[in-house]
Order: C-alpha cells, then sequence, then structure tokens
C-alpha cells in the first residue's frame, strides 16, 4: 500500500502516484468485473499511463494452457490440484508480466486475483483461507495489489448475467454463495486494500464508483 488512508472512503488516489500501481478487480462470475476492468483501463490510457491488462487465470502462454484445463467441464479436478493449478498460472503471470511492468512504472489492472483463490477456493471448496493464502504468497513471491476493487452484486443478478458456463460457473447456488462469502471474508481481513463497490445500476454508474474508489 502507497498510503494508510482508508480505500472505502474513495478518497485514496493511487493512480496519482508516478510509480507501477497493481489493481486487480474481484467478485462473483457475472457482476461485471471484466467490462469495468477494461473502463478503467481506458480511462488510465487516457490520463497517460501504460496500462497491461491482465486476466487470471491465463495471461501467459503457460498460464493459458493452464486455464483451458481448469475451465474444461468434463475434467474432474481434485480441490488441491485446482488451488495448485490456480497458483501456478499466478505464478507464471507474476514473474513474465505484472512485476517487470510495476518495474518499469506500469498500471497493472487485473481481472482476478489472489482474492478469488481465497473466494473459491479457500472458502467455497473449504480448503482453508489461510492455507491458500500461504500457497499463493509463495506462487507470487509475496505480491499483493496496491487496490483490489471488490463488485457486490445480488448471487441471483449476477447468476442472470453469465453465459455458457464453464466447470466452475457450473456449480451450484450453494457455492457461489460459499463465493460470495469468501469475498466478504477477505474484504474484512484486508481492509486497507480492498475497496467493496456496489456492482448494480448502469455500466457508468459503476464505472464512477470504481474510479473513486481508485482515485482517478
Ligand atoms: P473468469 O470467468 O473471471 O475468467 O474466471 C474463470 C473462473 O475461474 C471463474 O469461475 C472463477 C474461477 N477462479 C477460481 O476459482 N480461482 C481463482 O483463483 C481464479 C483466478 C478464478
Amino acid at each position: 500500500m502507497k498510503t494508510g488512508d482508508s480505500p472505502r472512503t474513495g478518497t485514496v488516489p493511487i493512480l496519482a502516484s508516478i510509480s507501477g500501481v497493481f489493481i486487480s478487480f474481484e467478485g462473483l462470475d457475472g457482476c461485471g468485473k471484466t467490462t469495468q476492468a477494461a473502463l478503467l483501463a481506458e480511462a488510465a490510457a487516457a490520463a497517460g499511463r501504460e496500462v497491461v491488462p491482465v486476466r487470471e487465470p491465463g495471461g501467459t502462454s503457460p498460464g493459458e494452457r493452464v486455464r483451458a484445463i481448469l475451465l474444461d467441464p468434463a475434467l474432474e479436478i481434485e480441490p488441491w490440484a485446482e488451488a495448485l493449478l490456480y497458483a501456478a498460472a499466478r505464478a507464471q503471470l507474476v514473474a513474465e508480466v505484472i512485476r517487470p511492468a510495476l518495474e518499469r512504472g506500469a498500471t497493472v489492472i487485473a481481472d482476478r486475483y489472489v482474492d478469488s483463490s481465497l473466494a473459491y477456493q479457500g472458502c467455497a471448496r473449504g480448503l482453508g483461507v489461510d492455507e491458500v493464502l500461504a500457497v499463493n504468497r509463495v506462487a507470487t513471491r509475496g505480491l499483493l495489489p496496491d487496490r483490489t476493487v471488490l463488485l457486490v452484486l445480488g448471487a441471483g443478478e449476477a447468476a442472470g448475467r453469465r453465459g455458457e458456463p464453464d466447470r466452475i460457473e457450473a456449480e451450484g447456488s450453494e457455492f457461489h454463495t460459499r463465493v460470495a462469502d469468501g469475498f466478504a471474508d477477505a474484504a474484512r481481513r484486508f481492509p486497507e486494500r480492498i475497496a467493496v463497490v456496489d456492482a448494480s445500476g448502469t455500466r457508468d454508474q459503476v464505472a464512477e464508483r470504481v474510479r473513486a474508489a481508485v482515485g482517478l
């Protein structure tokens, strides 16, 4: 973190910094985070920043192959194998793309990062948030975002916005309720990093809340 101020007030202008800034977007499948990450990337680029958008799992050649395995509805994957595959894709992305981009001063905007593993694998799969966090600290060599935007939308509304389900999306509504609980838990654990943003309303209304949360 670059400042000790509270992110929930939306008053911490992290994008005013001239050094590299790492922002992640999190939330339930269907909450609109891919759209909002793209809109913030556009706004940051318009403000003159070099923007490096990434998505998880994936964003590198090895990571995209791991993504294909992870999301294949035909595969049955053990929960810890799943958690480690997400962490493996993340390790590659951090080493190959995120860390070099931050070192040259770019703004990295990630569509999901470690908090997804805490919510989906740690909480919803029941592996334990501390255990999954420990694995991810190793995989990322301790790199956490400067600011995480957690987009919050009712589970029913988020489900209604999804297309053809992948292996994880195909899980039942109880699973997705546990994912939402996992994200809420992460927001309580990391209040200085995670800004909780209401994802209801129009695309532009949400984009405005997002920009306030990151200070752009
Ligand atoms: P996406 O649909 O946002 O591209 O994400 C792919 C799926 O992977 C989504 O259902 C959430 C899930 N996921 C995890 O279960 N753990 C993780 O660490 C990440 C990054 C994603």
